[in-house]
């Protein structure tokens, strides 16, 4: 039964459920344990609701997070298994210390990322495969090329795009039909609406936005004294250190008095705010629990109008939090921000 709105994910993509389910926490990121048989269960409750797409990187948790999706889509029933569509992100480097060392786009490296990639998730094909950070060193249009090659023999079935800039959106649209660009996308993170949005646009790409509730710094439900692990993304992102996350946490406060008064959460109000920027824009929502996934689907059914969108950009001005979205080094792999 599929119960969730969809939308097509621009002109040569898929078309999907509204809203879809970004698996990384589940496996890598947030820092502490995550419960295996819960996150089942939240993917498991997210197909049946009618979400359809999972997305994925192979590097989150080394692996952890496809093998993770395999064996929930080998447990689901068949028709939702049918319908679910998988998103991947490959590319980035690893070291064993869980430390980062770069990017690979060479083609004979994407094709061996997806090798092990159609293994891990135990199908026979990857429905939207994209790198996740562009490589400097190689060409994007080799790089979407190679994905263009994988599409001609079957294994994968459209080109997806990650934190890319307007130009190289360009450039790789030019070689290949791009289905959707992966980009960072909340009320507190606007930078696609200088010049990347409006690209997309007009070559009728679709976007997935990630990172909807900045980490869950929007969320409503986190609080000053949360104490993060070392291994916790959070731990390090500019935006939840000291007197920048005192500032973020105002504006989340400002935010709640509009969801009260519409008797709605926090994450919800955030969540539809992004919806309700185009119908070529696709949220992904991180959660990892079946309670977070109830409240995230919820926001489907809150409608903005005129006064809301106002009300909501007068709290939290575009530009108004404190603090980078990505530490300093991180901030540099992003072609987007070039
Ligand atoms: N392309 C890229 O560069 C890129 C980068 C990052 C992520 N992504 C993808 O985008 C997905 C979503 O990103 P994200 O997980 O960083 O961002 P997010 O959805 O903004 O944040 C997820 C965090 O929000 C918290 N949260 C609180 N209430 C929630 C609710 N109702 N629903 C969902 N989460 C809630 C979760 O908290 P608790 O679990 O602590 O309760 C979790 O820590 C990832 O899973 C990944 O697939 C892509």
């Amino acid at each position: 039964m599929n119960a969730i709105p969809t939308r097509s994910l621009g002109a040569s993509g898929p078309r999907t459920a509204a809203l879809g389910l970004g698996c990384m926490g589940m496996s890598a990121g947030y820092g502490e344990e995550v419960d295996r048989a819960e996150s089942i269960a939240t993917i498991h409750a997210a197909l049946d609701a009618g979400v359809t797409l999972l997305d994925t990187g192979d590097f989150y948790g080394m692996g952890h997070n496809e093998l993770l999706i395999g064996e929930a889509l080998r447990a689901a029933p068949a028709g939702a298994r049918e319908r679910a569509l998988t998103s991947v992100k490959f590319g980035a480097l690893r070291d064993p210390d869980n430390g980062w060392s770069g990017y690979d786009g060479r083609p004979a490296a994407v094709k061996n990322f997806a090798a092990y990639s159609l293994q891990r998730l135990g199908t026979d094909h990857i429905d939207i495969y994209r790198i996740a950070r562009v490589d400097p060193d190689v060409p994007i249009e080799e790089t979407v090329g190679a994905i263009a090659e994988l599409i001609q023999a079957g294994h994968v079935r459209h080109v997806g795009l990650s934190e890319a800039g307007a130009g190289t959106i360009r450039r790789a649209a030019a070689v290949t039909p791009v289905a959707d660009l992966q980009i960072e996308y909340s009320l507190i993170s606007r930078g696609i609406e200088d010049e990347i949005l409006s690209t997309v646009r007009e070559l009728g790409i679709g976007v997935t936005a990630y990172g909807v509730l900045s980490r869950g710094l929007i969320s409503g439900h986190f609080t000053r004294d949360r104490e993060l692990s070392p291994t916790d993304f959070r731990a390090m992102s500019p935006r939840f250190q000291g007197e920048n996350l005192q500032h973020n946490l105002g504006l989340v406060e400002s935010l709640r008095k509009i969801a009260e008064q519409k008797g709605v959460s926090v994450a919800q109000i955030a969540i539809a705010w992004v919806l309700s920027r185009g119908e070529d824009i696709v949220p992904l929502v991180g959660a990892r629990r079946r309670d977070r996934l109830t409240e995230a689907l919820g926001a489907l059914d809150v409608t903005l109008d005129a006064d809301d969108l106002a009300a909501i950009e007068r709290a939290v001005p575009s530009g108004a939090a404190a603090g980078d979205r990505y530490p300093a080094g991180q901030m540099a792999h992003l072609d987007s921000e070039r």
